[in-house]
């Protein structure tokens, strides 16, 4: 399938590189990108070959925001009853496998909670994060003030979103917002080998781990402890687990197959 304002490639095997791309724009997010990057996540959900999916955006910017251009006009009637924003991030959420930004440039308003989507974030050393819905007289819409304060705490949260302020990619991961922080040139080939990695490893083992970690943010510790015993132990069910260990035990790289 081809998109208008989306790319697509499979630079290896299992990964799925999605980059946003309207760069007169710089990435704003409008209906048709998230349309169109919502169509990209069905197909890749879709197909078994597909283990990890990496997000991007240009070397400028991952995204400046939701489309203020597109939204300016637009009334409460309108946001309520096609509930603005709400599929593109569903989408988003429900998606299984795992999905990595890679963050260069400006990642703000609905760009800084598009990456906060997914599951998590590696900053080139370009990258500026923010919340500056504030600043338009408006509050973040997809997410921003329940994930920005989860990830890096109230008090930086708050100093962010009611200030508008941005934030550097060394102050992104002091606070906890990305996972690592590397140089602008190296950005994509470092995404992109930790995708490979990721893609090489269990499926099914990697998805539970996915939702393990996902369910720390939505449940009691001993509801979520409950959980990971359970599947941890539904791991032994597959060959992969009998795969995994043998390989362990007789020195040599583990073949996955998904079983
Ligand atoms: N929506 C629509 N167009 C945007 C945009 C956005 N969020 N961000 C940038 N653009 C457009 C600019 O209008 C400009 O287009 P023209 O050439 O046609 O004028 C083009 O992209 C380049 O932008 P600038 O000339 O402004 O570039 P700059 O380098 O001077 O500044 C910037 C870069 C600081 C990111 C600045 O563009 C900016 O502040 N953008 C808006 C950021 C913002 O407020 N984002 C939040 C949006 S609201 C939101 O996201 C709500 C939500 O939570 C869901």
């Amino acid at each position: 399938m081809s998109f208008e304002t989306i790319l697509t490639e499979a630079p290896s095997p299992g990964v799925t590189l999605i980059r946003l791309n309207r760069p007169q724009a710089l990435n704003a997010l409008n209906s048709q990108l998230l349309d169109e990057l919502g169509q990209a996540l069905e197909i890749a959900e879709a197909d078994d070959a597909v283990r990890c999916v990496v997000l991007t955006g240009s070397e400028r910017a991952f995204a400046a925001g939701a489309d203020i251009k597109e939204m300016s006009e637009k009334t409460y009637a309108e946001m309520f009853r096609i509930d603005f924003f709400a599929q593109a991030a569903q989408r988003i959420e429900r998606f299984r496998k795992p999905i990595i930004a890679a963050v260069a440039g400006y990642a703000l308003g609905g760009g800084c909670e598009l990456a906060m989507l997914c599951d998590f974030i590696v900053a080139a050393e370009t990258a500026k994060f923010g919340q500056p819905e504030i600043t338009l007289g408006v509050a973040p819409g997809i997410g921003g003030t329940q994930r920005l304060t989860r990830l890096v705490g109230k008090s930086k949260a708050m100093d962010m979103i009611l200030t508008g302020r941005m934030m550097d990619a060394a102050e992104a991961e002091r606070a906890g917002l990305v996972s690592r922080v590397v140089p602008a040139d190296k950005l994509l080939d470092d995404v992109l080998a930790t995708a490979a990695k990721i893609a090489g490893f269990a499926p099914i083992a990697v998805m539970m781990n996915k939702e393990l970690v996902d369910a720390a943010y939505e449940t009691t510790l001993s509801a979520g402890v409950a959980m990971e015993r359970r599947l941890f132990h539904s791991l032994f069910a597959f060959d992969d687990q009998k795969e995994g260990m043998s390989a362990f035990v007789d020195k040599r790289p583990a073949k996955f197959t998904g079983r």
